[in-house]
């Protein structure tokens, strides 16, 4: 028997799905029996349950005007088996999800800033389309969007950020998977001149900006980083990682992950969100016990693999399977 969803879960229909770039699904979530939803603020994400049972935290990437319908934009994580290839291939027009009410970590400042600058790199626009909608409702011209992907084909709502609507507000660039073709972003960054700066990204995109605007005020500068389930914990602790089959042991420190230890040693290890969202560097572990911090594992899967993107060790020393 499956149990009932908790009282604080809404029950969402999927009125509409396609593919609006390559691997990335958007969905349109209304109310089961219609009638509004609870409202939501620019920057919200909601938290599904994908037909797997692992729960995902997606950005409403609508305007937080429409009181009748959440869209979100799901990028389909091939290789990391988890929630979103669940919810990508096995959710379809007419079913049901189940998902937590809007939660805000990503708000925008309540003052009024001179400038504002959006960054976002590839599924990192959806939060960042919620910001931009909501001040072209509000007739709020002084903005620019500077968005990122590989490929132009890689894009969500390139169409529309390319339309004659945002012309002179929108940069949109693809650097083919080369660094060398990335986008320089210091002539925007290197004032601050009044500017607050919202970015969603990945983690290489986001480290960079943070390190262009370390000078800037801490007060605007916002990150998009699921935080809830990246952040260091303020007690984190060192600890060993063994790798079973190459007898390699290493400290993790407290401020650093098992993924960039790894790295840090010459170990050729994949990723993609690094936030412990998406799937990709799920390991199987050994010895140990896990301080699970991701969003993609179920209960059952915690007690053999791990997410070393983001979680860490409670015992002295963690071995992994690799
Ligand atoms: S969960 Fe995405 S890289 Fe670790």
């Amino acid at each position: 028997m499956t149990a009932a969803p908790e009282a604080r879960e809404l029950t969402l229909e999927v009125r509409h799905k396609s593919e609006i770039a390559n691997g990335v699904f958007l969905f349109e979530l209304r109310a089961g029996g219609g009638g509004q939803l609870p409202p939501f603020t620019p920057g919200s994400h909601i938290t599904v349950t994908a037909p797997s049972g692992q729960k995902r935290r997606y950005s409403l990437c609508n305007d937080p005007a429409e009181r009748d319908r959440y869209l979100i934009a799901v990028k389909q994580e091939a290789s990391g088996r988890g929630g979103s290839l669940s919810f990508t291939r096995e959710v379809s027009e007419g079913d049901a999800v189940t998902a937590e009410p809007p939660e805000n970590e990503f708000e925008m400042a309540k003052t009024e800033p001179k400038r504002l600058i959006f960054i976002a790199g590839g599924i990192g626009i959806t939060p960042i389309r919620a910001m931009i909608l909501h001040c072209v409702r509000q007739a709020r011209t002084n903005f620019m969007l500077y968005y990122f992907t590989r490929t132009p084909t890689m894009m969500a709502f390139r169409d529309e950020f390319a339309s004659p609507a945002f012309e002179g507000k929108v940069v949109l660039h693809h650097d083919n998977g080369d660094p060398d073709q990335a986008y320089d972003l210091w002539p925007v960054l290197e004032q601050q001149r009044g500017a607050h700066l919202y970015c969603c990204g990945p983690r290489g995109l986001m480290d960079a900006v943070r390190d262009m605007t370390g000078h800037w005020p801490d007060s605007a500068v916002h990150f998009e980083d699921f935080v809830g389930a990246s952040a260091p914990h303020a007690d984190d602790k060192p600890f060993e990682v063994r790798l079973a089959k190459c007898g390699a042991a290493y400290e993790v420190a407290a401020n650093v992950s098992i993924l960039d230890t790894l790295r840090r040693h010459g170990h050729v290890l994949a990723s993609s969100c690094e936030s412990g969202t998406c799937g990709t560097c799920r390991c199987r572990f050994t010895e140990g016990e896990v301080d699970h911090r991701d969003l993609v594992l179920s209960d059952d899967e915690k007690k053999r693999e791990i997410m070393i993107c983001v979680s860490r060790a409670k015992s002295p020393t963690l071995v992994l399977d690799i």
